[in-house]
């Protein structure tokens, strides 16, 4: 299995999504700074890959800590990595995690605090992967036999700790015997789908071909795709879903020709504090995201430019959210909390 994230004693080690495909290089982050900056230029990227990662980058920090200033440090640290990326919730929710434990453990010695963050992240990197394949086990039953899967963005093994939400389904449908071929929208302006999702799943031996964004509409009214399954960044407590730019335009073309639109997430992934989708925060990326391919500009100098990173789609358009503790499905707002 990819390794997307390690701890280890010099640092925490990420392969670098950026240079993906064409090259595999590992970036060794030596302190939370670096772990912070890894995850706002996406050399780390995914929902519950960021949480992962910030959880190190909390460890990492307290490891460096000074006795004497540690609450003030615990707190700046917090800062730093809560201020890399707005909308994937799982980054808070890591953070928050941590913070409970650093509360718990705070009238011990230094040596037993940083122990016990240490292991906290640990624990969170293996848990990541055993809901992930969880999650895989309750999706694999919704995916049509011989029929192919359309998903956008990567929400596979980069994205997480290992297996993949999205991809894990793909891959737990594989595993238990269904003959499914992969089309994985390229996803621009990052090409998430074109370099990772497309690596991953060959590596794997799926079959899968790219399209680019603007021909999931035509694929979908052919009557070739089985159902859409993506990945989330946050789900509100209605089921609506933020996800990598495109995905509404995709389900709303899977709702229009009958596809079932299924939203593969772990239950960190949720926020029960938004009632809906409007109150999820967008990230608003630089605009050469768009602008330049690999450096290259393909547009003039100085035209205006909108970069969101994510967009909100309806959970009426959503046919089931699966976690790792089951499926849910509208009312949302009911289903979800059953699970939670
Ligand atoms: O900007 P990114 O690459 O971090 O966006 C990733 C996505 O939108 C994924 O679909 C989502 O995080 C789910 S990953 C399991």
């Amino acid at each position: 299995m990819i390794e997307t994230i390690q701890w280890t004693d010099g640092g925490v080690i990420m392969i670098d999504q950026r240079l993906l495909p064409a090259e595999e290089t590992y970036v060794t982050c030596k302190d939370y700074r670096e772990v912070a900056e890894a995850i706002r230029s996406m050399v780390i990227r995914g929902a519950p890959a960021i949480g992962v990662a910030a959880a190190m980058g909390v460890a990492l920090g307290v490891l460096h800590a000074k006795a004497e200033r540690l609450d003030a440090e615990f707190d700046e640290i917090c800062g730093v990595l809560a201020a890399t990326r707005p909308t994937a919730v799982n980054l808070f929710w890591a953070i928050d995690r941590m913070r409970r434990v650093f509360v718990e453990a705070r009238t011990g010695r230094l040596e037993q605090i940083r122990a016990r963050l240490v292991g906290e992240a640990l624990c969170m990197h293996q848990e990541d992967i055993a809901v992930n394949r969880a999650i895989g086990a309750h999706g694999a039953a919704l995916v049509p036999d011989g029929r192919t899967v359309l998903t956008h963005c990567n929400a596979g093994a980069l994205a997480t700790a290992g297996y993949g939400t999205a991809l894990g389904v793909i891959r737990a449908a594989v595993s238990s015997g269904k003959k499914i071929d992969v089309f994985a929208g390229e996803t621009r302006p990052f090409l998430q789908g074109a370099r990772l999702t497309a690596w991953e799943l060959q590596r794997d031996g799926i079959a899968t071909t790219i399209i680019t964004d603007n021909m999931a509409g035509h694929f979908l009214r052919s009557g070739r795709i089985g159902c859409v399954v993506v990945g989330a960044d946050r789900i509100a407590a209605n089921g609506d879903v933020a996800n990598k730019i495109g995905t509404y335009s995709v389900a709303v073309l899977a709702g229009e020709n009958k596809v079932p639109f299924y939203v593969a997430a772990p239950l960190s992934t949720l926020d029960f504090s938004l009632a809906s989708g409007d109150a999820i925060p967008i990230e608003q990326r630089p605009a050469a995201e768009v602008t330049h391919v690999f450096g290259v500009a393909v547009a003039p100098g100085g035209v205006r430019v909108e970069n969101p990173a994510f967009d909100v789609t309806p959970a009426r358009y959503v046919s089931a959210i699966i976690t790792e503790r089951g499926v849910a499905r509208a009312p949302y707002e009911e289903s979800l909390r059953g699970l939670k």
